[in-house]
């Protein structure tokens, strides 16, 4: 017996009926064998602050330890104002630091989302890619997620009923587990001096 791949799922809202959060528990069920998906929240995080990344709170230690943990991350991310929630974007950045400790380095990562509106978080969506680049994670690029119309995509008990999204979703998390094993550990960052 091996131990099941650990997917680490993450959604950007706080609201307790979050279609975000209930995307998360729709991928829970179309896992491919021997894959667990594990949801944490964020509701804990302190906002960001530099001046006391060098010592951070328990809540952020125990965040950064649970993503490295993980072999995969999963965001499902609501869209606000066209961008990222700023709790997520804060989440990213906590984990993100001190310089050199990110927790995010070289992890396969997958992205999703539902939003009330009909475009399905695809502007949110496409700046949180951006962050990718600079926090050296290796994005699964398809398919694309945008659950749109949420209110309709989702049933009275949370449920997700779209057949498309839930199509789309079952085939993000086979390719987020192919690419589990397939990235190269980090690279040292290029910039980076030698301790
Ligand atoms: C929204 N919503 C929204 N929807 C969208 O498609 N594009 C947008 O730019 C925004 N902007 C926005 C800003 C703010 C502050 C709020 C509160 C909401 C609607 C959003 O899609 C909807 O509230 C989702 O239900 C939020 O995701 P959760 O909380 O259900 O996961």
């Amino acid at each position: 017996m091996t131990d099941p791949r650990r997917i680490l799922g993450i959604a950007g809202s706080l609201r307790k009926a979050s279609y975000n959060r209930l995307a998360l528990s729709a991928a829970q069920d179309l896992l491919p064998t021997g894959v667990q998906l594990d949801i944490i929240e964020l509701d804990a995080l302190a906002p960001f602050n530099q001046d006391t990344e060098s010592s951070p709170a328990p809540a952020l230690v125990a965040f950064k330890n649970a993503i490295r943990a993980a072999d995969a991350i999963l965001f499902a991310t609501p869209e606000y104002n066209y961008g990222v929630p700023g709790v997520l974007k804060n989440a990213i950045d906590c984990a993100s630091r001190p310089y050199g400790d990110s927790a995010w380095v070289g992890k396969p990562v997958a992205v999703m989302g539902a939003s009330t509106g009909l475009f399905g978080t695809v502007r949110a969506q496409l700046q949180l890619r951006q962050s990718f680049v600079f926090l050296n994670m290796h994005p699964v690029n398809q398919p694309e997620v945008m659950i749109g119309n949420a209110a309709k995509a989702f049933d009275a008990q949370g449920k997700l009923v779209d057949e498309t999204s839930l199509k789309l979703l079952r085939q993000l998390l086979q390719n987020l587990v192919s690419a589990i094993g397939a990235v190269r550990a980090p690279d040292r960052h290029p910039l980076k001096r030698a301790a």
